[in-house]
């Protein structure tokens, strides 16, 4: 019987388009349907509704058992010519030799144009507890709850979503089947981590914009750049490029590239590795990065791989700067290793805590706004920067 494995999932949220994916259990075709949303209704269709668009998808073998047989193929459309900024409902279905499968209805949201606020939430690290538990766990299925009842309009992942990224089985088991609610209504970006490993699944899986280990996109007033560190930096017995942290690395020259030639509001760089943490897997040779970083006025950067909750202070030239620095944020989010802290914080953190957590943001042209809950949905930091017509900002 054909089964819908993983998803429907909102990938590459555009002004104007949304795509989303699915795998199926067996050969099959598909479609994605979109229906009109309007406040009068909320979830069940006026009876009787037609769809707004049908489109067929393309579908490709994803999984080939030993004997050659495909058992599972992804299923990808774009639906285009939509509204900015607007709700809308879809489902999605495949017909093959095993029968139709059909998902519900979930409705999905376009990005958002410059000027009108949204709302992103971050965690990482739903494969971080796997040695503990091999189930994917209480806290996945805890965190990805609560970051869905504050409906994000985006949703990062910064890195380790998996226990092994070579293992299929790895990216049900941690991601997508605690995630299901939360992935099928917000679209979502990732970054590698070490646990990935750059494995072919990674880019199986997600449709990010080229070379797809590191990329760029704008939502709102907020241009957001991910890079792929285990590229840049060995960690263990995971491969990396050899060439060094500057100029001539070809992502280093991306992002120098990248951040030099966005006029965006805010600018949100998002890697694994974390250049300050108070705490075990601190990677000091990521600060290589922060004179760009600085030079082209990042306001955030986003990180995890060691399981804990940490806020610097807004830092510059390595030295607390109110006026100019960068806020770095590690999200371990999914986990909480207290083991891992330092036994005293160190001069740059400014909060830090090893709880399971997710931090659930809001952007205005003046004001971005972090809130940082535990798996209960508890408020445990509350941080803001606000930036005047000048750019001057202010921290709270
Ligand atoms: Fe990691």
């Amino acid at each position: 019987m054909l089964e819908l494995i993983k998803g429907p999932y909102l990938q590459n949220p555009g002004e104007t388009s949304m795509t989303v994916r699915w795998e199926t259990s067996g050969r099959a075709a598909g479609k994605g349907v979109l229906y009109a949303a309007s406040r009068t209704h909320n979830g069940p269709l006026e009876a009787g509704q037609e769809p707004m668009q049908e489109v067929i998808s393309e579908s490709v073998p994803l999984l080939e058992k030993e004997d050659g047989i495909v058992s599972s193929f992804i299923h990808s459309v774009t639906f285009n010519e939509l509204e900015p900024g607007t709700a809308y409902f879809y489902r999605v279905c495949s017909e093959g030799e095993g029968g139709t499968a059909e998902s519900q209805l979930y409705p999905l949201k376009t990005s958002t144009g410059k000027g009108t606020p949204f709302s992103f939430a971050v965690t990482s690290e739903t494969g971080g507890f796997s040695w503990m538990d091999k189930t994917g766990g209480e806290i996945n299925r805890s965190i990805f709850a609560q970051m869905k009842r504050f409906r994000p309009d985006l949703a990062l992942f910064i890195g380790d979503i998996v226990d092994d990224g070579n293992r299929y089985e790895d990216w049900d088991t941690y991601y997508f089947a605690p995630g299901k609610e939360l992935l099928s209504t917000t679209p979502f970006y990732s970054c590698l981590g070490n646990h990935e490993d750059n494995a072919a699944w990674f880019y199986r899986f997600f449709a990010y914009p080229q070379p797809r280990n590191y990329y760029s996109f704008d939502y709102g007033d907020v241009h957001f750049t991910c890079l792929d560190s285990t590229d840049f930096v060995q960690w263990g017995d995971y491969p990396n490029s050899s060439a060094p942290i500057g100029p001539g690395h070809p992502q280093y020259d991306f992002l120098e590239q990248d951040l030099s030639s966005s006029g965006a509001r805010w600018k949100i760089v998002f890697f694994h590795y974390p250049p300050y943490v108070s705490g075990s897997y601190q990677v000091e040779a990521m600060r290589e990065l922060c004179p760009v970083l600085e030079k082209y006025g990042v306001d955030v950067v986003l990180n995890s791989h060691t399981i804990v909750y940490e806020r610097s202070f807004p830092l510059k030239a390595n030295k607390v700067d109110f006026d100019e620095g960068i806020v770095y944020i590690v999200s371990g989010g999914a986990g909480a290793m207290p083991e891992w802290l330092l036994p005293k914080r160190e001069w740059h953190t400014a909060q830090s805590l090893a709880v399971p957590h997710f931090i659930q943001a809001v952007v205005t042209r003046e004001r971005l706004e972090f809130k940082v809950m535990d798996e209960e949905g508890r408020l445990f930091d509350l941080y803001q920067i606000r930036k005047d017509a000048d750019g001057r900002k202010q921290h709270f």
